[in-house]
């Protein structure tokens, strides 16, 4: 199962990314190919058709950061109840780990993961995708307080039903990329904590201690890369706070709701799409905090890059349709270089 659910994430990733890169190369055989890709990425402002056919309101875009906070809760609990309970890397009594080892029936734990060279370093892999999880629910929180309370949606701007189908998926797999490796370990000791809950009740519940601060302080024993990654996460993220703060700030007033204008400040001084370089910078900073050594992490990263320089490029055409005086150094999305 833990073989398949990898393969499984790693065959989406790269079959969402593959088309991108067919459609974005420069050869004239493939211009109905891109014209149909593009169509379907298409939103908001560079999907002006008069046709509403196979689209749904820009607003939507809420729905798939619902459903990434509910998802990326759920595998950040469970999988850091597992870790305190099964993998503790800070020294607790012998007793007590080894009695709700056997309360779980987790034994199996020690047969530890093969990818793993040392029990030590499954450990670590699993407090790593617990950080990762943390990062990733910091992202997805400020993405759906900004969807509900910062842009300010045109009424008329639509998304093509595919673009919504592969945010809704991007969503899910996402989140589960950051932790596949222990995913499936989590799911049975979760089923197992369930199954044992139905049998013994209130006594199972009475029988675990739970020390918050272990749960805190193993975090903080984590490695010089997941700290670096984290500040590359936060530098993306605070740069796309103030560049989705500038977006939202643009229809101010209420009559301009379906009216645009060229954005100032922060990255939009260097780039037309500075959010989706942030986005780029964001996931960047987890590839740096998984210690770059995970392949189903860097397929992810793959396709955010493939499918946000995509998008930008559509940006860039857009804008410089729309405005005449349109700044002519301001790059796509990678400063100084597209
Ligand atoms: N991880 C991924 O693969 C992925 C994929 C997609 C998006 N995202 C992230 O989601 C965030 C939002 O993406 P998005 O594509 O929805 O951004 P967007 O198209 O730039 O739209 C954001 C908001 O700003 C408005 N807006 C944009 N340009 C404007 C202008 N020149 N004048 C006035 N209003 C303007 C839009 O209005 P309209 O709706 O009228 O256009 C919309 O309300 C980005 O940070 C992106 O990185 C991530």
């Amino acid at each position: 199962m833990e073989v398949g659910l990898v393969g499984l994430l790693r065959v989406s990733w790269i079959a969402g990314t593959l088309p991108i890169l067919i459609a974005s190369l420069p050869c004239s055989g493939l211009t109905s190919f891109h014209r149909a890709l593009s169509g379907f990425a298409k939103r908001g402002k560079t999907l002006q058709s008069s046709s509403e056919k196979f689209t749904v309101p820009q607003k939507f875009f809420s729905h798939f950061y619902v459903v990434a906070m509910v998802w990326t809760t759920f595998l950040l609990v469970t999988t850091w109840i597992y870790a305190y309970r099964m993998a503790p890397i800070v020294s607790k009594p012998f007793h007590y780990y080894t009695i709700t080892s056997h309360l779980t029936g987790g034994s199996h734990i020690f047969s530890w993961h093969k990818t793993y060279s040392s029990p030590m370093e499954y450990r670590y892999g699993i407090w790593q995708s617990v950080f990762l999880l943390l990062l990733m629910e910091i992202h997805v929180s400020r993405r759906l307080y900004e969807t509900i309370q910062v842009f300010d949606y045109s009424p008329s701007a639509r998304m093509h039903i595919f673009g919504y189908l592969t945010g809704l998926f991007f969503y899910i797999a996402a989140p589960l990329s950051l932790c596949c490796n222990c995913a499936p370990e989590v799911y049975k000791f979760m089923l197992n904590g369930v199954a044992q809950f139905i049998v013994e009740g209130k006594n199972y519940v009475s029988d675990i201690e739970f020390d918050w601060w272990v749960f805190v302080i193993s975090l903080l024993k984590l490695r010089w890369h997941q700290w670096i990654g984290a500040a590359i996460f936060l530098w993306g993220w605070i740069h796309q706070l103030r560049c989705h703060a500038i977006l939202g700030s643009l229809r101010d007033h209420k009559e301009q709701t379906s009216e645009y204008v060229i954005p100032h400040g922060d990255w939009f001084q260097i780039v037309s799409s500075p959010h989706y370089l942030a986005e780029i910078v964001i996931y960047a900073g987890l590839v740096v905090a998984s210690r770059g050594a995970d392949l189903t992490i860097w397929l992810l990263f793959g396709f955010v890059v493939a499918n946000l320089v995509f998008a930008a490029a559509e940006t860039q055409r857009w804008y410089h349709q729309k405005f005449k005086k349109y700044p002519r150094n301001r790059n796509a999305i990678i400063p100084f270089f597209y």
